[in-house]
């Protein structure tokens, strides 16, 4: 049975380096090392696209030859907001883009028999609502922790969020925009479904195991 989201609120970062590097890690050979240094790189990718409508203002400045109007970043300041623990693996990636980013940490754990999200740890910045949030984890599975996470953060006051994966599900996918009708999600892929174990198929196996290697 296919599940219906809408794919307006989706957008899939495809660019050519990004599916590439992404066959890479899906591989079930390809190590922690390189998993972790792909799950870096491909958060750099999401992250260039996520914050493409960041606003502007213009700023002086004095080059070797002139003075020059250029632009500056203006508006409010970001969080980058990792699930624990696999978003972790996203964090660094991010940081080299934004590196003037806060970061807040949401621990979620899943039930293995009823796959319900569990929060264990959170730990925001004191002026989270006044900043665009970044909430990453690498798969958007169910949606269990995602939709606790931004429901966590909604009660904090946070206006703008948005949702980085690397891999989701179209279960996920609807799951969360049903509990979040103003979340933007930002993926590498959308894959075709979940198994009986709720994992990604095809996927990529448990992102949090390859990368931190306690497979
Ligand atoms: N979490 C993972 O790490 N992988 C999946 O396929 C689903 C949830």
């Amino acid at each position: 049975m296919s599940v219906s989201y809408d794919p307006a609120r989706v957008t899939v970062v495809d660019h050519p380096l990004v599916q590439h590097k992404l066959s890479i890690l899906r591989d079930e050979k390809t190590g922690t090392k390189q998993f972790r240094d792909l799950v870096s790189e491909l958060a750099v990718f999401e992250g260039y696209e996520a914050t493409r409508d960041l606003p502007l203002e213009d700023v002086q400045v004095t080059t070797p030859i002139r003075e020059a109007t250029c632009k500056q970043l203006a508006g409010r300041k970001l969080a980058i907001v990792p699930i624990l623990r696999a978003g972790l693996g996203m964090v660094d990636g991010l940081l080299e883009l934004i590196p003037a980013a806060r970061v807040g940490h949401i621990g979620m754990y899943r039930d293995e028999v009823t796959h319900e999200p569990h929060e264990y740890y959170c730990k925001l910045p004191q002026d989270v609502d006044e900043r665009i949030c970044l909430l990453v984890d690498p798969m958007l599975a169910t949606g269990g922790s995602a939709t606790a996470a931004l429901e966590y953060l909604r009660k904090q006051g946070v206006s703008d969020i948005r949702l980085l994966c690397i891999v989701a599900a179209p279960e996920g996918i609807k799951a969360v925009q049903d509990a979040d009708p103003n979340v933007k999600i930002f993926a590498c892929a959308i894959d075709e479904g979940l198994n009986e174990n709720a994992y990604i198929v095809p996927g990529l196996g448990d992102a949090g195991d390859r990368i931190f290697g306690t497979l």
